[in-house]
């Protein structure tokens, strides 16, 4: 079953497959369904740029989107998230995108449905997707990940984008540097090592910037003075290698992570890393839908 649930769970071998499918779905090529096939999107939590860019990937694959809303679902009738996903498989779902507040969401899931689960985000957990559009917009700028030195700043703790990031990075010979405030460093996750802000912005091919995880921290954060402590300010920003370039998986702070007057200058990814997700996503899509097709024409031989 090709589920996408962890970056870990990919082999480099699949994660370049996928990143040179998305690269052709760029391109304006790749595969598409030759039958009607169903997506169904669950978003438990917000999103817009995951939740948007999955659908409009849905639908230039030409595939039929189910959007679902929890809070018009049966869900508030207290239906769990796998009596959920086993209906929408037996209205005919050919394939589950899934977004959860709950780390591991998919615990509950693996082996008792029969088919595909995409992780859209489950808690301080994962956002494979969210990683390998990053992978994307990385390897259209340098070609390769061996020797980069790329920095994550900021709110490593809550991050599932940091904990995607620093293992697949880290696996394709890339430097992973963190920085950020002591109480959100992140004993658990060793694919990195903590260097203080300046250090690691001078140093860095990439400088990725991450949200400040409001939702997730159990006391209000204070961002009063966090963008002259550990955001990137037009004066760090004076500091970064000639070619390097600025990330951030959006949605920004302004002026809190990062100057409001960085977000679209010249050394700016933001928004190209929004545009690639719809390519990743797309790739992502083939790479569940098509192990689909090939199941059905073989068991179509078999009973022939
Ligand atoms: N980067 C990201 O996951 O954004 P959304 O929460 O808007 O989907």
């Amino acid at each position: 079953m090709s589920n996408l649930l962890m970056m870990n769970e990919l082999t480099n071998e699949e994660i370049m497959e996928i990143l040179y499918d998305a690269q052709q779905y760029k391109l304006g090529d790749g595969w598409k369904p030759s039958k009607m096939m169903f997506v169904s999107n669950l978003f438990f939590e917000p999103s817009t740029r995951t939740r948007f860019s999955f659908e409009v990937a849905e639908k230039k694959l030409g595939l039929e989107v189910l959007n679902f809303s929890a809070e018009h679902s049966s869900v508030q009738k207290g239906e769990t998230l796998y009596d959920t996903v086993k209906t929408l498989e037996s209205i005919g779902a050919n394939a589950v995108v899934i977004r959860h507040q709950e780390d591991h969401f998919f615990e509950d899931l693996i082996g008792k449905v029969s088919i595909p689960i995409i992780n859209a985000g489950d808690g301080c957990g994962h956002h494979p997707t969210q990683s390998l559009l990053d992978l994307l917009t990385i390897q259209q700028e340098f070609g390769s990940f061996k020797d980069l030195t790329v920095s994550i700043h900021g709110d490593i703790k809550h991050s599932r984008v940091a904990r995607s990031n620093a293992e697949v990075l880290t696996r394709l010979g890339a430097n992973v540097l963190f920085s950020g405030p002591k109480e959100w460093q992140d004993p658990l996750n060793t694919n990195g090592t903590y260097v203080e802000v300046d250090e690691a912005i001078s140093q860095s091919d990439v400088v990725m910037l991450l949200r400040i995880q409001h939702e997730r921290h159990e006391q209000k954060a204070n961002a009063q003075n966090y963008l002259s402590e550990y955001g990137l300010t037009k004066e760090r920003e004076k500091q970064m290698k000639k070619h390097a370039i600025i990330m951030h998986p959006a949605p920004v702070n302004r002026d809190v992570e990062i100057d409001g007057d960085l977000i679209e200058c010249e050394r700016s990814r933001i928004f190209k890393q929004i545009e690639n997700g719809v390519f990743a996503r797309m790739a992502v899509l083939k790479r569940a839908l098509q192990q689909i097709n090939h199941i059905q024409e073989v068991n179509k031989h078999v009973i022939c």
